[in-house]
């Protein structure tokens, strides 16, 4: 017993004196292969790391590895560095890397600079947890993830984060191998997208002057609602989101913004009722739900006003994907409206959807001219999709497909696995109030995204999947963080993994020293695995 006691002691004091690391990180690289021999590169201090010269993205990712790591970038001749991080890698993938250590050192290669910074998170990773002289095994470590589209939505209209909590949740991305932040900039609760051209839209329509307290299923009696007596207010101007946009794209994030519309445009119609069926006056919403008040599709100066926002958006985000929305839009006000109905008379359109599909032609056609393609909830599809909209599929997978099928590019993103405003533990006692539901680790990581009766030529157009969180209980950084983690890294291994590399018992094992990471960087997380 006391020979046992003393073994484990010695065993103690050698793994904090020397720690060997495994590479085995999340998301999981596809190979990894330690060189027999036990021979291993010991990270000490003041070792070099050499990027090619003349290339900004890498002289940045060589900053990265100074962050994490301690490497001194003092060359941007790759030659005699310890760590020298290379492009060349031969992959169809532009996001593929090997880690190569051995007796010359440790070698980064990227298939482009977005492999190099993948990289650099898996080897990061793999050491964040380790203290003492730290070692890494001679090995091959390779991956390229499975999606190009590894996304993530935040939704800041409902309540507003600071650029300060947005720039933490782009790093959480980057740690989990993500490369869309899809930013929700607007809703019936607020407007945060400052439009020059439009500035009451970011001076009032900003302003919500209370909030619902407790759970809130729309709107059927108000006179009930009891509200609180803090004013939910903030936008992002555009110098703001320029910086933010730069900030993303150091760590190889596009972001793609939405404004939702017709619906979701409250808001919008509190500073601009004219653009209303009805003429208003609206307020700012101040409870949750589906709002019955739309942007008038009848009215020419609605396409006018969604030309000046989007025009400024696109001035903003230079990403390809610009998101129209198009969910919840009720036609309620469109069948009583004698503007509408005189548009669909125009345009011989048979039923209300159309007239979505009628703003959406105008807004792609506009778009396209800068360049950009559209993408829309899967609403979109009911009067009909324009040319090339690509569809985020959320009321379940069945959208997702047909629009594959009409070879329309997809993001899956359904309630079932990828809603985390949802309860992730059984006892909701246990957590903070949500806004319902149940989506526990496992079944975010159970997800997959390509439906199995698609051809392979329909599957080549689900371009990836993404979670989602929408922010009507989400109340603060450490709230949304709390709702983000652990759940986050199951989705990383969706967007990363081929399905057959996947386990579930295996992943809750690594879970553990992802989890180590997130203690060291400060990051509010779950502690229940369900
Ligand atoms: C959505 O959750 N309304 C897209
Ligand atoms: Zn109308």
């Amino acid at each position: 017993m006391k020979k046992q006691i003393l073994s484990l002691l010695v065993a103690a004091m050698s793994m904090t004196a020397a720690a060997e690391v495994n590479y085995q990180v999340v998301p999981l690289p596809q190979k990894i292969e330690i060189e027999p021999g036990g021979k291993f590169f010991t990270l000490v201090q003041g070792l070099t790391v050499g990027y090619p010269a003349d290339n900004a993205l890498m002289k940045r990712n060589a900053e990265f590895a100074e962050e994490y790591f301690g490497f001194l970038p003092k060359t941007a001749d790759k030659k005699g560095a310890d760590v020298s991080l290379t492009l060349g890698l031969k992959s169809d993938n532009p996001d593929a890397y090997v880690i190569t250590v051995g007796k010359k050192g440790i070698n980064i290669q990227g298939a482009s600079e977005s492999g190099v910074f993948y990289g650099l998170q898996t080897l990061r990773k793999s050491i964040m947890n380790e203290q003492g002289e730290v070692r890494l095994p001679f090995a091959t470590v390779s991956a390229e993830p499975r999606f190009a589209y590894r996304g993530t939505e935040l939704d800041c209209a409902r309540h507003f984060f600071p650029v300060s909590f947005v720039k933490k949740f782009i790093d959480i991305l980057a740690l989990h191998g993500i490369n869309r932040f899809h930013w929700h900039l607007t809703d019936d609760q607020g407007w945060r997208f400052e439009v020059k051209a439009l500035p009451e839209l970011a001076e009032k329509a900003s302003v919500r002057p209370h909030t619902i307290i407790g759970r809130n299923v729309g709107l059927a009696d108000p006179s009930n609602a009891i509200f609180d007596d803090t004013p939910e207010t903030g936008y992002y101007t555009q110098q703001e989101l320029r910086d933010v946009v730069r900030y993303a794209a150091e760590r190889f994030i596009t972001i793609v913004p939405e404004i939702d519309l017709p619906g979701h445009m409250v808001a919008a119609l509190s500073v601009y009722p004219e653009l209303g069926c009805t003429g208003g006056p609206y307020e700012v919403w101040c409870t949750w739900g589906i709002a019955d008040d739309v942007l008038c599709a009848g009215n020419p100066k609605t396409l006018e006003f969604l030309k000046t926002v989007y025009g400024e958006l696109c001035d903003v985000f230079p990403g390809e994907l610009i998101h129209i929305g198009g969910d919840e839009s009720p036609r309620v006000r469109w069948k009583s409206c004698p503007k509408c109905q005189a548009k669909m008379k125009e345009l011989g359109l048979e039923k209300e959807a159309q007239l979505q599909t009628y703003i959406n032609k105008e807004m792609e056609s506009f778009l396209q001219k800068r360049g950009r393609q559209i993408i829309g909830w899967d609403e979109t599809l009911e009067g009909g999709l324009s040319e090339k909209a690509a569809v985020m599929s959320w009321r379940g997978y069945e959208g997702g497909k047909a629009a594959a099928k009409l070879h329309h590019h997809v993001v899956m993103t359904p309630t079932s696995h990828c809603y985390i405003d949802y309860y992730q533990l059984k006892n909701t006692n246990a957590q903070p109030l949500a806004i319902g539901g149940y989506l526990p680790l496992s079944k975010v990581y159970s997800m997959e995204p390509v439906p199995a009766d698609l051809t392979d030529e329909e599957a080549q157009y689900i371009m990836g999947a993404q979670c989602n969180l929408w922010t009507e209980y989400v109340v603060s950084p450490d709230h949304a963080e709390y709702m983000l983690l652990p759940r986050l890294a199951a989705m990383s291994e969706v967007q990363w993994l081929q399905p057959e590399a996947k386990n579930y018992e295996q992943f809750l094992g690594r879970l553990e020293g992802l989890k180590g990471c997130y203690k060291k960087l400060g990051y509010k997380y779950c502690t229940g695995n369900e």
